[in-house]
């Protein structure tokens, strides 16, 4: 199963290295998010969910930065505490050079017209009860701006620039299709000019042939607005196109984060080895050709009680006894791509000397040419393939531990619609 090529690549592994500070729009270092678990009468603490677990990224100004991982790893919880929607446990966000990590909610209150977020639901998100004009014109409401030609212009003119109608402003929410509401929502996360939009799964509740068009249009804002964006996606070929560089997350961290075409062409972390090829092939050159599929066993673990070592190694097809025991750092193996790994693929050993093979690991995956994926019956519908991206990597107790850890913390997500204005 590994196919490492060992390359002479013979650079030496580098800390993670942040462009210089000038173009950096938010640095995020150390992160932790995590949710008490607390039992009985006196509420005591019996231990934490670790949603996010030392996380260290930047993004740059212009940029769109994807972020990928499976259900369950933390993606949202990084998307609230950048945003400052939930105070982070332990780390430091800058946004432009500033330290916003414990800025208190009148103190931020300046800085959410610069840092907005678009929310995974766009039936969720926006409120039955106001008409279109009301959610679109509520960032100057709560903010006290009053834009040239007044807030009813300005939101017509912003639900143009969405692709909607200007009559739409006296309409509810309920009259509109979910790609409708998500440019309402596009609408509403842009009305105040941000510099920084983080967009949680902006389009996985649409239809596939929404989706391209609900990602076109905020690739087409980006340029006409200079935005940057931070996508958040459990589908890589979401963000593979849109993306300048790719974040991927496993359990709280992130595993690898690297510019997207090295992402795509070269994946250095054998768990974005495996959700990449779960993608399906876009290119008609390669269609028909013999492909193979990384199938992953075993249960996606607990956030409450992570492995120790690389978290990764209860599933991972290439553990040896270091990986078990010594976290991995995430290092700059190549210029532009990071990679937390003791055996990275594509890439010479991290630790050579140690070749044995957890024996867990042996059973750990398993690498499926497409003709045996198609004798089983289990090679997926091209459509099915496309919705559910990731789709061969197993997630079998995601939703259950998260229904379980959900259910045990306390400490409640913040309301998303009246917390971010
Ligand atoms: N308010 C909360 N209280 C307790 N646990 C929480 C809370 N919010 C999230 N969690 C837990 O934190 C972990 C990460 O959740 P999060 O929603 O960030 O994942 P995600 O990657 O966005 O998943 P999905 O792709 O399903 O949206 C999960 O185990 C979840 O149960
Ligand atoms: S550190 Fe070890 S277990 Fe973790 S991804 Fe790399 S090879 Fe697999
Ligand atoms: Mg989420």
């Amino acid at each position: 199963m590994s196919d490492t090529n060992k390359t002479d690549d013979a650079v030496t592994p580098q800390q993670a290295s942040p462009s210089s500070d000038r173009d950096v729009l938010l640095k995020v270092e150390g992160l932790q998010k995590h949710f008490p678990i607390k039992k009985g009468i006196l509420q005591r603490q019996v231990g934490a969910v670790k949603a996010v677990d030392g996380i260290d990224f930047e993004v740059r100004k212009g940029e769109t930065l994807g972020v990928v991982g499976e259900s369950g790893c933390g993606k949202s919880t990084m998307g609230r505490v950048i945003t400052r929607l939930q105070d982070p446990t332990g780390g430091q966000v800058t946004f432009e050079g500033q330290d916003i990590t414990h800025l208190s909610t009148a103190k931020m209150r300046p800085l959410r017209r610069d840092i907005q977020m678009i929310f995974q639901d766009p039936y969720g998100s926006l409120n039955p009860r106001h008409t279109i004009g009301s959610i679109v014109s509520a960032p100057f409401r709560l903010q006290g701006v009053e834009p040239e030609g007044g807030v009813k212009k300005e939101v017509q003119r912003l639900l143009e620039l969405v692709g909607l109608s200007p009559e739409h402003y006296n309409r509810y929410p309920h009259e509109f299709s979910g790609g409708q509401r998500q440019r309402i929502g596009i609408a509403r996360a842009l009305a105040l000019k941000p510099k920084l939009v983080v967009a949680d799964e902006p389009v996985s509740a649409l239809d596939v042939s929404i989706q391209a068009q609900v990602v076109n249009l905020m690739d087409d804002l980006q340029e006409e607005l200079g935005l940057t964006y931070v996508i958040i996606a459990h589908d890589l070929s979401v963000v593979r196109h849109v993306s300048d560089r790719v974040a991927v997350m496993y359990l709280g961290k992130i595993v690898e984060l690297a510019d997207s075409s090295k992402l795509y062409e070269t994946p250095m972390h054998p768990y974005t080895k495996a959700l990449m090829s779960a993608v399906p092939v876009p290119d008609p050159g390669r269609r028909g050709q013999k492909s193979e599929r990384i199938l992953l066993r075993g249960d996606v673990p607990s956030p409450i009680a992570p492995p120790p070592g690389c978290r990764f190694h209860t599933r991972c097809w290439k553990a040896t006894e270091i990986c078990r025991t010594t976290e991995p750092q995430l290092l700059e193996l190549r210029p532009g791509q990071r990679v937390a790994c003791h055996h990275p693929e594509n890439f010479a050993d991290q630790a050579p000397q140690d070749t044995v093979l957890l024996s867990a690991a042996k059973e750990a995956s398993e690498l499926v040419g497409e003709a045996v994926l198609e004798d089983a019956g289990k090679t997926p519908a091209p459509e099915a393939e496309a919705e559910a991206g990731t789709g061969a990597v197993e997630e079998t107790t995601a939703p259950e531990a998260k229904t379980a850890t959900e259910a045990a913390a306390t400490e409640e997500p913040a309301d998303e619609q009246g917390d971010q204005i």
